[in-house]
């Protein structure tokens, strides 16, 4: 049992730091920051936000933004008091294997797959939309077998019904380009990441300023057709309305599912160790990049909603078609293709980390380090777990509806940020005198607001994300008691 919970001290994690090849301290707060709002802003706000307003919140899918917001900067402040005491790479892999042992860091590990690679699938299916809806606006279309995944989620059954298509043609292609991309190394320099974010920003205030111009406040009318809750426990509403298959709605069911558009704030923390002064911009540019973005999220919830009676707000490429009813084609051109371009960048972020992941797995012996660890001897990256992300994600993109995905991304990404919220309430129990260059505020009052937050959002998702998520996490135990217990590197040490 004692083995479980071994963990590695933050001297070890500091000395790690240190003698490996140290990566170049390049990036200012302004650089963090836009690389943040580079992960965030994508799918979430040009996609799922059409399914959190049709079917779960109505026009009160801004106040939806608003929680699920309020839950992330619990959480970030959590993430940024970690990042400053330990600037390693591994994200809350990491912070688990110093605070709550093995079992947990390896749990946390095996959840971020859900974190990065699932929701790479559910971007690329994101992509696909626009994709689509741009060269439909030139009268070209993608043949229907190949248009989508063969399954959807019919909200009106709770069932999953057949498309008639085959696969989703254009979301395998681009994971296909990103991942030859991230083989050969082009790691998202910081540079061409700001363009892409200069790009997707401006295209949002776009969306903003030129279509409050077309906003009818009738549509806003009724507020709150789903009502203003939408908690369940295992399956049993117990605040809410019941919607069609037995899913809650209302604004934290709308939350729940739209907490989707702030994941990626977190991948700062993995490039703490590239900062130039961790300890101060790292937690800046969390909490920035997160209030830039819940800024701009709530302003277009207010905007869409505005020009469009919220039933009858397009699943597929929301924003986009919005200008379409309100009849401005040429504003439908530049959003498709800022939401091109925002949602790419999005996708190169999250599959660019999940190997970084898997690759500080596999140095603590969790996962093979032959393949997880293997770096390509030209292109110097973790090329075979880039593939091996490459073909999951493309098999998961290409046979699985969004709207699934996205719900198994949130369950799995909400219970990271429970557990990061958890380590830093045990870490200033057990190690009050370590060094914190940034302390959360308030403790212990917003690690357990976090907690309580991202609970009430797990709780207002569909109950079989739980059992999704629990099974996922069984797989993930029995590799860890068949593989990684006998190979880790700590026990190995300690032995
Ligand atoms: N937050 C990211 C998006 O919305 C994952 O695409």
């Amino acid at each position: 049992m004692k083995h479980l919970f071994r963990k590695k001290t933050l001297a070890v994690l500091l000395e790690e730091v240190q003698g490996e090849n140290r990566l170049k301290r390049i990036l200012g707060p302004v650089a963090l920051t836009s690389l943040g709002v580079g992960a965030i802003i994508g799918t979430g706000i040009f996609v799922l936000i059409g399914v959190a307003a049709h079917d779960k919140a109505g026009p009160a899918v801004t106040l939806s933004f608003a929680i699920a917001g309020l839950a992330c900067i619990f959480a970030a402040l959590c993430y940024a008091e970690f990042a400053s005491m330990a600037p390693v790479a591994g994200s809350a892999y990491t912070y688990a294997y110093a605070t709550l042992g093995e079992l947990f860091a390896w749990i946390i590990g095996w959840d971020l797959i859900l974190e990065y690679a699932v929701a790479s699938a559910t971007v690329a299916h994101g992509w696909s939309h626009y994709f689509q809806d741009f060269i439909g606006i030139f009268g070209l279309g993608v043949p229907e077998l190949l248009s989508r995944a063969p399954l959807d989620f019919d909200p009106a059954t709770g069932m999953l019904t057949g498309t008639g298509a085959l696969f989703d043609l254009p979301a395998v292609v681009i994971t296909a380009i990103v991942t030859t991309v991230l083989v050969k190394g082009i790691r998202e320099s910081s540079g061409f990441n700001t363009a892409m974010v200069v790009i997707k920003v401006a295209i949002v205030l776009l969306v903003i300023v030129l279509g409050a111009m077309y906003v009818n406040p009738a549509n806003w009318q009724p507020f709150a057709p789903f009502g203003y809750s939408g908690f369940s426990i295992f399956g049993r509403t117990v605040l809410g309305e019941v919607g069609a298959g037995g899913a809650p709605v209302g604004v934290l069911a709308g939350a729940a599912m739209i907490f989707f558009a702030y994941i990626g704030f977190d991948s700062i923390s993995t490039h703490a160790e590239e900062a130039i002064n961790p300890q101060r911009d790292v937690p800046i540019a969390l909490i920035a990049s997160l209030v830039i973005c819940t800024i701009l999220y709530i302003a277009v919830a207010t905007v869409i909603t505005g020009m469009v009676p919220y039933d009858q707000i397009n699943i597929d490429a929301p924003v986009s078609n919005a200008f379409k009813q309100v009849g401005i084609g040429w504003a439908q051109f530049l959003v498709s293709l800022g939401a091109i371009t925002g949602i790419t960048s999005v996708l190169l972020v999250m599959m660019l980390s999940q190997p970084r992941i898997f690759l500080a797995m596999a140095r603590d012996g969790l996962l093979p380090k032959n393949v997880f660890g293997a770096i390509h001897e030209k292109y110097r990256t973790p090329w075979k777990s880039t593939i091996l992300t490459g073909v999951f994600v493309s098999i998961l993109a290409a046979f699985l509806p969004l709207r699934l995905l996205a719900e198994l991304v949130n369950i799995g990404t909400l219970f990271a940020f429970v557990v990061v919220c958890a380590a830093v309430l045990i870490m200033r129990k057990k190690h009050p005198e370590a060094h914190r260059p940034f302390r959360a505020p308030l403790v212990p009052f917003v690690p357990l607001a976090g907690i309580f937050t991202c609970l009430l959002l797990m709780f207002s998702l569909p109950a079989e994300n739980w059992v999704r998520l629990i099974a996922w996490l069984l797989i993930g135990l029995c590799i860890y008691f068949f593989y990684g217990r006998r190979h880790s590197e700590l026990r190995r040490q300690q032995q």
